[in-house]
This record gives structure tokens, C-alpha cells and sequence, in this order.
């Protein structure tokens, strides 16, 4: 039991019980986690590091781990994390890929529906007191059956999108920095499409893309521009993919229908402009939020780290590409 480890915030108890049976931990049982100073100060005799996407580790923080030998990140997103400092220093990266895949694909596909189909809006008018009848344009929104679904990023998650869009006979087209082979269109039903012709022919655009130099507002108001009026936009991936005052400028003017966001330029906070529009879905960064799911990511995110520590190679580690 000589390897320490510094467990940021609270973890589900199954993966706190991996790593007390093989490391000493210093836990830290808190939803809000540490500061950049208390960060700092505790990584200093820890040779691993458990932690989640709202901790912000940096150079200054892997510096200060003098004995650091891995960083294991409780997400597949690892964008909170100076790669370049780590990798420096010679630590290991590691992250949660594939378990969450389908639970935020399911997520993906809830906001799809429930901003196609006005269900949060109609909920809020519900509960106000404000049904008197049966209305035959009451909270008319857009089909998703038959539609046509662009699916930007072509990764894991956009896949797992596919999957589901097909039972619903939609149209797929997808885009990624270069096609996927044939065999993966086959199986998946869907076409190559370029960036512009995605924004232009979508009816309802989901987001599956990570957080790098080459993604940030990668959704923007020329890309906005592009699409259908009766278009909805869906993000699960991170909030600074999508230039949030254009779109809430896009949704406020109608020039797209629609959006379901789960994910925010600033988390946690949202813009005020977004707060006050009926025609867009809200949900606090949930799109792994299921408890069979969270409690594997952090199982994964303890072995990822243990691994490290006993000489072995992580079953995780981040892919530098
Ligand atoms: C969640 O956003 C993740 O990256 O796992």
C-alpha cells in the first residue's frame, strides 16, 4: 500500500472500494470538489489521480505531483486535462470510452424527440393551468420518423445514434474529417455528406465531435445559417462546440425550429437568452447520467488507475490523436 491516490470528488462506492484495496486514498467525498490551490496542494504526495471533468488539471496542477504516474479521468471527454504537460512528464491519461456510449446516444435521441416534439413546452403549459381543450394545432411540433438526421462526428456515440434513428426510418447522413469505410456505411444505412450540405439537408442535427483546437465553435452563425428553418440542433458533446449567443440568437429568430442541449459553453452557467426560450430543451450535462453508467465509469476510471500503478498498461489510455 505504498501508492497514494487523490480521488477529487465523490465516486460511486464500488470503484472507492477497488482503489482502498490497492492504494491509500485520500478521498474526497464532495460534489464540489477542490480548488485550483487545494488541488495542487493535495496532488503533491499522489502518485494517481482520480478525477472528472470539472476538475481543471493543469500544467500547474500535474507540476505540483511531483510522484504523479497516472491521471485517470472519470469521462470519455478528457478536454480538462493539459495532455501536453502530462505527457511531458511522462503520465498516463487514461478515460471511460465505450461504456457510455449508448446511454448518451439514448440521451441524444430523448432531446431529438423532446425538441421535435415540444414535450418540455408541454409540460410547462400543463402544469401552469393552461389546457382547456383539445386543440388542433395545440403544441404542434416536427416529426423525427422519416426525417432526414445529420450526424456530425462519426465516433462511437454517432454511431450508437444511428442505430437508433434507423427504427425510426430516418435518413442519415453524417460528416467527419474523412468517410468512414463502406462496410461501416453499410451497416449503419447512412451517407457521406460534406460540413455544408449536412447544415443545409438536416432536419435535425445531432453533435458527436470532441472538444479540440479544431471543434470549437465548429457550430456557429454561418453554420446556422445553413439550416432549414424547421431544423433542430442537438448537443451532447461540449458546450464550446457550439457558439452559444449565435444559436440563441438562431432559435430566438427562428431561423432553426428547435434545439435539446445538454451541454454549455460556460458550465454551470447557461445563458440567460437560452433560460428564456420555449423552443429549446435544457438538461444539465447528463448525457452519461444513468446510475448503471456512472458507477462502470468510475469502476473503469479506479482500474485505469490501478493499472498504472501496479506496472501494467491501462486498459484506457487517451489516444494522443
Ligand atoms: C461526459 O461528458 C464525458 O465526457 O464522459
Amino acid at each position: 500500500m505504498n501508492n497514494r491516490v487523490l480521488v477529487t470528488r465523490r465516486i460511486y462506492p464500488e470503484a472507492l472500494a477497488l482503489l482502498e484495496a490497492a492504494a491509500r486514498v485520500d478521498y474526497h467525498d464532495t460534489a464540489e470538489g477542490l480548488s485550483a490551490a487545494e488541488l495542487e496542494a493535495a496532488v503533491a504526495d499522489k502518485h494517481a489521480i482520480v478525477c472528472q471533468l470539472t476538475d481543471r488539471i493543469d500544467a500547474a496542477v500535474i507540476d505540483a505531483g511531483a510522484d504523479l504516474k497516472v491521471i485517470a479521468n472519470v469521462a470519455v471527454g478528457y478536454d480538462n486535462i493539459d495532455l501536453a504537460a502530462a505527457s511531458a512528464r511522462g503520465i498516463v491519461v487514461t478515460n471511460t470510452p465505450g461504456v457510455l456510449t449508448e446511454t448518451t446516444a439514448d440521451l441524444a435521441f430523448a432531446l431529438m424527440l423532446a425538441a421535435g416534439r415540444r414535450i418540455v413546452e408541454a409540460d410547462r403549459f400543463l402544469r401552469a393551468g393552461r389546457w382547456r381543450r383539445w386543440q388542433i394545432d395545440l403544441l404542434c411540433g416536427h416529426d423525427v420518423h422519416q426525417k432526414t438526421l445529420g450526424i456530425l462526428g462519426f465516433g462511437r456515440i454517432g454511431r450508437a445514434v444511428a442505430r437508433r434513428a434507423r427504427g425510426f426510418g430516418m435518413r442519415m447522413l453524417y460528416h467527419s474529417p474523412a468517410p468512414v469505410a463502406a462496410r461501416v456505411e453499410r451497416e449503419h444505412g447512412v451517407e457521406y455528406a460534406d460540413r455544408e450540405s449536412l447544415f443545409r439537408r438536416a432536419d435535425y442535427l445531432s453533435i458527436h465531435v470532441p472538444l479540440n483546437e479544431h471543434t470549437r465553435h465548429l457550430v456557429g452563425a454561418n453554420e446556422l445559417e445553413l439550416m432549414k428553418p424547421t431544423a433542430v440542433l442537438v448537443n451532447t458533446s461540449r458546450g464550446p462546440v457550439v457558439d452559444e449567443a449565435a444559436l440563441a440568437r438562431a432559435l430566438a429568430s427562428r431561423r432553426i425550429a428547435a434545439a435539446g442541449l445538454d451541454v454549455f459553453e460556460a458550465e454551470p452557467e447557461v445563458s440567460p437568452k437560452l433560460i428564456g426560450l420555449d423552443n429549446v430543451v435544457l438538461v444539465p450535462h447528463i448525457g452519461s447520467a444513468s446510475i448503471e453508467t456512472r458507477t462502470r465509469m468510475c469502476t473503469m476510471a479506479a482500474e485505469n488507475a490501478i493499472a498504472v500503478l501496479q506496472g501494467e498498461r491501462p486498459p484506457n489510455p487517451v489516444d494522443r490523436e
